[in-house]
């Protein structure tokens, strides 16, 4: 695990001290520093947004925070082994970043967020709305031992985490759309894109990619996401604390991911079809093999849908995108 980059640390330390002040002295104790590096940090922290007093007394307190996702904001929210938390306060894409990192070396849990994409990458070649400082944009390194036809089903992993995560911070209830659509009034709030690199038998590092309407202003929605898109604060009309809903979202990913890992897919299946809003529905799906349609019975162990079509027949959906007549989702 990274240790924390001093300023990571100062903050963690003036947190504790909840407004009441810490001295120079102390903190450069901690850092094994001198007392002018200390105040170097200092005011490196404030040209960010942090609002640090001086006090008279020669000690720092923290009196207002940044509103951001970075790793100072997101570590004391943090309860799994996943912290070592890259942050960009622009990028083109927290995936590209992150499969850099992967190409690099970089070990399982490492986390990508930004504070705005300017080429926010979405399934099927699409583009990720991504503006800045409203929502959150992550991705994860990650080295399942798995064979690489296993990985899809990482999608629907992170599908149940964010679906639970977002059940958590608001008291609703989301319905999930196959493969990994998290929707809200049948909007979409989350977006889930897994990329991977692999060998025939061996997957190197399977990187999901998790976006999160959270702050965003209904009205800020592009007009041609309006009625596809929304966020918890549209829906709620309470802003949610991005940093505390990252770490909850990871901590929610981290604890499916270790059974989907030591127990496969069907761990989670239950909780995906109990948040599934397919199920009994009947929807188009286009898919690589073509245009099916018919009515959803489920998942499998392995993440397919499986679809009654008109002449009773049992067919099962590995990829594809499903549409519902009239417009649902
Ligand atoms: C989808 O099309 O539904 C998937 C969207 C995935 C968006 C996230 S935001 C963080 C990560 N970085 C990206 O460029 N895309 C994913």
């Amino acid at each position: 695990m990274k240790r924390p980059g001093a300023d990571e640390r100062i903050v963690a330390w003036l947190r504790e001290g909840q407004g009441v002040s810490v001295s120079g002295e102390e903190l450069a104790r901690r850092l094994g520093c001198s007392r002018a590096a200390v105040w170097k940090r200092v005011a490196a922290l404030r040209e960010q947004g942090y609002r640090i007093e001086g006090r008279p007394s020669g000690g720092y307190a923290l009196v207002g925070a940044p509103d951001r996702v970075g790793p100072a904001e997101i570590a004391p929210h943090l309860t799994g082994t996943w912290r070592d938390v890259h942050w960009f306060d622009e990028i083109d894409s927290t995936q590209r970043v992150a499969r850099d990192l992967a190409r690099a070396g970089a070990p399982e849990g490492t986390v990508v967020v930004a504070e705005r994409q300017t080429a926010g990458r979405g399934r099927l070649g699409r583009s990720w709305h991504a503006p800045r400082g409203v929502n959150l944009y992550c991705s994860i390194v990650l080295r399942p031992p798995l064979a690489p036809a296993t990985v899809p089903q990482l999608a629907l992993v992170c599908g149940v985490a964010a679906a639970a995560a977002i059940a958590e911070e608001t008291d609703l209830r989301p319905a999930i759309k196959w493969p990994n659509d998290v929707l809200l009034e049948r909007r979409k709030v989350v977006g889930v894109l897994v990329e991977m690199e692999s060998e025939m038998e061996r997957v190197h590092h399977a990187i999901p990619g998790i976006g999160v309407n959270l702050n965003e202003p209904q009205s800020a929605f592009p007009r041609d996401l309006q009625g596809k898109a929304t966020s918890l604060l549209a829906v709620t009309g309470r802003r949610v604390d991005r940093a505390a809903f990252a770490a909850r979202l990871l901590a929610e990913l981290e604890a499916r991911y270790g059974r989907f890992l030591s127990s496969g897919f069907s761990s989670v299946r239950a909780e995906w079809e109990s948040y599934s809003s397919l199920t009994g529905v009947e929807v188009q799906i286009v898919s690589p093999e073509g245009e099916r349609s018919g009515v959803v019975l489920g998942v499998d162990d392995d993440g397919a849908l499986r679809l009654r079509r008109a002449d009773g027949e049992v067919v099962r959906v590995i990829a594809g995108e499903v549409s519902v007549r009239g417009g649902y989702a």
